[in-house]
């Protein structure tokens, strides 16, 4: 190998470890400055080299001369750059300025229907309701059977229900299409007296629009004892409107038809100069307390079913039920505690 390419090599091994270290194991201004020595020092790998253009030819120098300084120039700027990384690193910590007010932390807030639901729920609790939740998954027996809504019966056109698939055919499943299933699972499960008040999600198949949607909630209310009447039914849900709007809130209660109560209603509330709709109630039908075991000589009771985000979009001037599942925090944001 000739004199030239020796050097040449020297020249890229010089390169390739200076940079190596400084890369690799460079941590502090202490092990910077060593590196310094080594490379940039009077008498380090750099001048080293310089000493090879007094042995060489003219044509050879002029080869060798600038990869030296070059490479003389790089390591400087690299060592420059690293030092300012390291003051960098260093400042960060030590002028950490302890006194300045820590960044907010963002709590976030309930959702406006859990909002809602849990302001019903007080209401209801508050005249001696028990919350309680069913299940989601409903069978057709609890959603529709023993509501006296039977196979043929028109009333259940009323729902387009979302059906499921599942392995046992003998049984059909859905996703609810109200809470009213949770009616007869109370009463089975538990003897008069109650008073019950359940929460949670339905489904139907239907298209949504800005008073629709096929997922929502619904808030289902019961009371069996001996000797209920139509009378406690209204004075309950009269009592609700005036704690959910205020001790002024007229109420209007008009004949409406569910095949689980008998008489049936619907009840309104004055809402803007208008009637607003807000809930289906009535006495439980014999064939409902018959159903599940109970003498409907001996007890009765009334129910009630309404929508939690049609009273909260009538309180908070929503104008579209979409937005309680849009997750947009610019709506979002406006519910707080
Ligand atoms: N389940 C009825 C509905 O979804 C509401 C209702 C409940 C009506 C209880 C009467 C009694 O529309």
């Amino acid at each position: 190998m000739s004199n030239l390419n020796k050097i040449i090599e020297e020249i890229e091994e010089v390169e390739q470890s200076a940079n190596g270290q400084i890369d690799q194991q460079i941590l502090n201004l202490d092990q910077l400055e060593h590196w310094r020595i080594i490379f940039l020092g009077r008498n380090g790998e750099i001048s080293k080299l310089m000493k090879y253009l007094s042995s060489v030819s003219d044509e050879n120098k002029r080869i060798i001369g600038p990869k030296i300084n070059n490479l003389k120039k790089s390591l400087s700027n690299k060592y420059n750059l690293t030092q300012k990384k390291i003051d960098q690193r260093n400042n960060a910590v030590t002028e950490f300025d302890f006194t300045l007010p820590g960044r907010p932390v963002n709590l976030g807030n309930y959702h406006p229907t859990t909002l809602i639901i849990r302001e019903i729920c007080t209401a209801f609790s508050e005249m001696g309701f028990q919350i309680i939740e069913g299940q989601e998954i409903e069978t057709e027996k609890y959603n529709f059977d023993l509501l006296n809504i039977p196979n043929d019966h028109p009333a259940r056109d009323q729902w387009d229900t979302i059906w499921l698939q599942t392995e046992n055919t003998n049984v059909k499943h859905l996703l609810r299409t109200h809470t009213s299933p949770m009616q007869a699972r109370v009463m089975e499960k538990n003897n008069p007296p109650l008073r019950v008040i359940i929460p949670g999600k339905c489904y139907r198949y239907e298209a949504t629009d800005a008073t629709h949607e096929w997922q929502f909630h619904q808030i289902e209310g019961l009371a069996v004892d001996k000797n209920i009447s139509f009378s406690e039914l209204k004075g309950t849900l009269f009592e609700m409107a005036r704690k959910l709007f205020g001790t002024d809130q007229k109420v209007r209660f008009r004949c409406d038809f569910f095949p689980f109560v008998e008489p049936g209603v619907d009840m309104s509330i004055e809402w803007n100069g208008k009637w607003i709709e807000i809930l289906g109630a009535g006495m439980v039908h014999p064939k409902v307390l018959e159903g599940v075991g109970y003498n409907p000589k001996e007890y009765s009771g009334f129910a009630f079913g309404l929508g939690p985000e049609r009273i909260s979009m009538l309180k908070n001037k929503i104008s579209d039920i979409r937005n309680f599942h849009l997750n947009d925090l610019r709506f979002l944001n406006q519910f707080t505690i």
